[in-house]
C-alpha cells in the first residue's frame, strides 16, 4: 500500500466551471483518486478555490456583494456542483482560509531569511476616482498601433500588439471609467527566481516519465521565455492574504498583499491542513503528507491541470519550495491537458459558449459527463465535444454496452431462475477464453490508470464491458435453456458475476451506476479491485440473492440533441 497525494488546479472563484475547466483537471484527478483507493492506497485528494486577485474583487462588485461574502457564497455554489459531479475530495477548501494566511506568509518569511527577497520600486497606474492602483488589464484606452478604442493596458486585442498601459493614448479606468489615471510610485517585494533557474532546469531534467506536454512548455519557459525572472509577489489592493513576514509585521508593506499566484499553490498545503482542522486531525496528520522530515518522504504527489498553468507549477511554486529552504514535498508526476473546445470553437465564460457545470447537471445525470468528458479528455491534442459525438458515445457505451448487457443478463435470469444466482452446469472453452479476456483487460486498464492515462483506461473499460456482451451473443443461454437449462444456468451465473466485477472497477468513471449495480447485485460497495479474473468471475456463489436495477442509462434522443445544441450556442 502507496501514500498518494493528489492535487487538481484550483478553480477561480469567480464563476461556475465549464465542462472544459472540469475535464482539464478535476475530473480526471478524481478518476485517478478513486483508482487508487480501489487498489487499496491511502490517498489524500485536495482541491479548493482560488480566491484573491482583482478578478474576484470585480465579479463582486459586478454581484453587488462585498468580496468577502461574494466568494463565501461562491465557494459553496462550486462545492455543491462539485458534489453533483461526485468530485471525492478529502477536502475542498478555500485560498482565503485563515490556514493559507498563516502559511503564505510563513513561506514568505522563510524565502526571506534565505535572502530570497528584495523589495523593487516601480510606477503603476493609479486610479483616483477608484482610490487604488489598477492592474494594466484594468487599464483600457486607444492602441497607439491599430486604433482600436477598447484596448486592455497589457495587450490589444484587435492586433495583439502586447502593450505597457503608459502606451495607451487616452488612458482611463475599466472600473469606473475615469480618465483620472496617472503612473504613480509603489514598492513591491520580488522573489528571486532566477537563483534557482539551474536547480530548477536540473529537477525537471529528473521528469523523464512526464508527459511530452509538460516538459516541453517547462522547458521552453526555463530556455527562451523569461518564465524565471524574478517576479513580483505582492500588489497594492485590498483583497488577498496581507503581507507578512512570517508572524511579523513587513515594514513599508503596509496595504499590500500577495500576488494571488503567491498564495494559490501555497493553499494545496494549507487546505491540506484545513482537512485536518476540518476532521478533528492533528497537525501531525496533514504535515506526513507534506513534510518530507515528517513522513511525506514516502508519498507520491500528482499534481493535475490544464496546459496553460503548467508554467506556474513547474517553475513557480517549485522556485517557492526550493527558495523557502525547508522540506516540502514537491511533486512527483505532472499531468497536463490541452483544450476541450466546444462545437469546433472555444468555450467561453464571457459569451457563455458551451456547458458550464450547473447546466449539465441540470439536463443529464452526472455518469454521462464523466464517461464522455474522460473517454474523450484533451490529453495528446485538444479535444472537440460536439453533441453528436456525446450523443453517439453516451448511447452506444454506457446505453448499447454496458446497460443493456446487465438489463439483458439480469432480466433473463429473473424470468427462467427468479432472483438468485442460478447453480449447475459446468464452465468450458468459452468461459476459459472470456477470463482470459478479462484478465488482459483489468490489466489493461489498471496499467493505462497507473500511468495516467484517462482515454486509454476508458477504452481498456469499454473493452470490459464489450467482451461481457459478446460472451452473451455467442453463449446464447436464451436458446441453451430450451435445451439444457443447467448449461444456460452456468452462462447467467458467469455473466451475472460479470455484471458484479463492472460494478466493482467502473466506479472511478461511473460511480452512480456503480451504486445502483452494487446495490441491485447485493454485493459490497467496498469491496476493492478484484484479485484476478477467476476469483471475480467466481464472487457471486450460486443462490446469492439480486435485483433487476432500473435501467442503468438511457438513450439520449434526436430530438433532446438538436434541442440542446440550439439551446447551448451561445450569445
Ligand atoms: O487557472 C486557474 O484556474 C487557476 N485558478 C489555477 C490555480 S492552480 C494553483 F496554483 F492554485
Ligand atoms: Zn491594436
Amino acid at each position: 500500500m502507496q501514500r498518494i497525494l493528489i492535487t487538481s488546479a484550483l478553480p477561480y472563484i469567480n464563476g461556475v466551471k465549464h465542462l472544459g475547466n472540469l475535464v482539464g483537471s478535476m475530473l480526471p484527478a478524481d478518476a485517478y483518486a478513486r483508482f487508487m483507493r480501489l487498489r487499496g492506497h491511502e490517498v489524500m485528494f485536495i482541491c479548493a478555490t482560488d480566491e484573491h486577485g482583482t478578478p474576484a474583487e470585480i465579479a463582486a462588485a459586478n454581484a453587488g456583494e462585498p468580496v468577502a461574502e461574494y466568494c463565501a457564497r461562491m465557494a459553496r455554489v462550486q462545492s455543491d456542483l462539485h458534489d453533483g459531479f461526485r468530485l471525492s475530495f478529502d477536502h475542498f477548501g478555500r485560498s482565503s482560509s485563515e490556514r493559507n494566511h498563516r502559511l503564505t506568509q510563513h513561506f514568505a518569511g522563510a524565502l526571506a531569511d534565505q535572502g530570497m527577497i528584495y523589495e523593487v520600486s516601480e510606477e503603476q497606474m493609479w486610479s483616483e476616482a477608484d482610490g487604488r492602483f489598477l492592474p494594466d488589464r484594468y487599464i483600457e484606452g486607444t492602441c497607439p498601433s491599430c486604433g482600436y478604442d477598447r484596448a486592455r493596458g497589457d495587450q490589444c486585442e484587435n492586433c495583439t500588439k502586447q502593450l505597457d498601459p503608459t502606451d495607451l493614448i487616452d488612458p482611463r479606468s475599466a472600473i469606473s471609467g475615469s480618465t483620472e489615471v496617472y503612473a504613480k510610485e509603489t514598492k513591491h517585494l520580488y522573489l528571486k527566481q532566477s537563483a534557482l533557474r539551474d536547480r530548477i532546469r536540473d529537477w525537471i531534467g529528473t521528469k523523464a516519465d512526464w508527459p511530452i506536454l509538460v516538459t516541453s512548455i517547462a522547458r521552453k519557459w526555463l530556455d527562451d521565455g523569461d518564465g524565471l525572472r524574478d517576479r513580483g509577489i505582492t500588489r497594492d489592493l485590498d483583497w488577498g492574504i496581507p503581507v507578512r513576514r512570517g508572524d511579523a509585521e513587513w515594514p513599508g508593506m503596509e496595504g499590500k498583499v500577495f500576488y494571488v499566484w503567491f498564495d494559490a499553490p501555497i493553499e494545496y498545503i494549507a487546505a491540506t491542513a484545513e482537512w485536518a482542522d476540518a476532521n478533528g486531525k492533528s497537525e501531525a496528520d496533514w504535515r506526513r503528507w507534506w513534510r518530507n522530515d515528517e513522513g511525506a518522504e514516502d508519498v507520491r504527489y500528482l499534481q493535475f491541470m490544464a496546459k496553460d498553468n503548467v508554467p506556474f507549477h513547474t517553475l513557480g511554486f517549485p522556485a517557492t519550495i526550493m527558495g523557502s529552504g525547508e522540506p516540502w514535498k514537491m511533486v512527483d508526476y505532472l499531468k497536463g491537458f490541452n483544450w476541450l473546445t466546444y462545437q469546433g470553437g472555444k468555450f467561453s465564460t464571457s459569451q457563455r459558449r458551451g456547458i458550464f457545470m450547473d447546466q449539465a447537471l441540470e439536463i443529464l445525470p452526472s455518469d454521462y459527463w464523466r464517461w464522455w468528458l474522460l473517454s474523450n479528455a484533451p490529453e495528446s491534442a485538444d479535444s472537440d465535444f460536439t453533441w453528436e459525438g456525446f450523443q453517439g458515445g453516451v448511447n452506444k457505451d454506457l446505453a448499447d454496452v454496458l446497460g443493456n448487457f446487465v438489463s439483458r443478463v439480469t432480466k433473463f435470469c429473473r424470468s427462467k431462475f427468479g432472483e438468485v444466482v442460478p447453480e449447475g452446469g459446468q464452465p468450458g472453452e468459452a468461459e476459459a477464453a472470456l477470463m482470459t479476456e478479462v484478465q488482459a483487460r483489468l490489466d489493461g486498464y489498471a496499467s493505462a490508470m497507473e500511468a495516467v492515462e484517462m482515454r486509454k483506461a476508458t477504452s481498456e473499460l469499454r473493452a470490459l464491458w464489450v467482451a461481457g456482451n459478446e460472451y452473451l451473443q455467442h453463449a446464447e443461454p436464451w436458446a441453451v435453456y430450451k435445451t439444457d437449462p443447467e448449461q444456460a444456468a452456468m452462462i447467467v451465473r458467469t455473466a451475472l458475476n460479470l455484471a458484479a466485477l463492472y460494478a466493482a472497477v467502473s466506479r472511478p468513471f461511473i460511480p452512480d451506476a456503480c451504486d445502483t449495480l452494487v446495490a441491485a447485485m447485493g454485493i459490497d460497495a467496498q469491496a476493492g479491485w478484484p484479485e484476478s479474473a477467476e476469483v471475480a468471475l467466481a464472487a457471486l456463489p450460486a443462490g446469492h440473492g439480486f435485483t433487476v436495477p432500473e435501467n442503468l442509462f438511457r438513450k439520449i434522443t434526436d430530438e433532446e440533441r438538436e434541442g440542446w445544441a440550439a439551446q447551448f450556442a451561445g450569445e
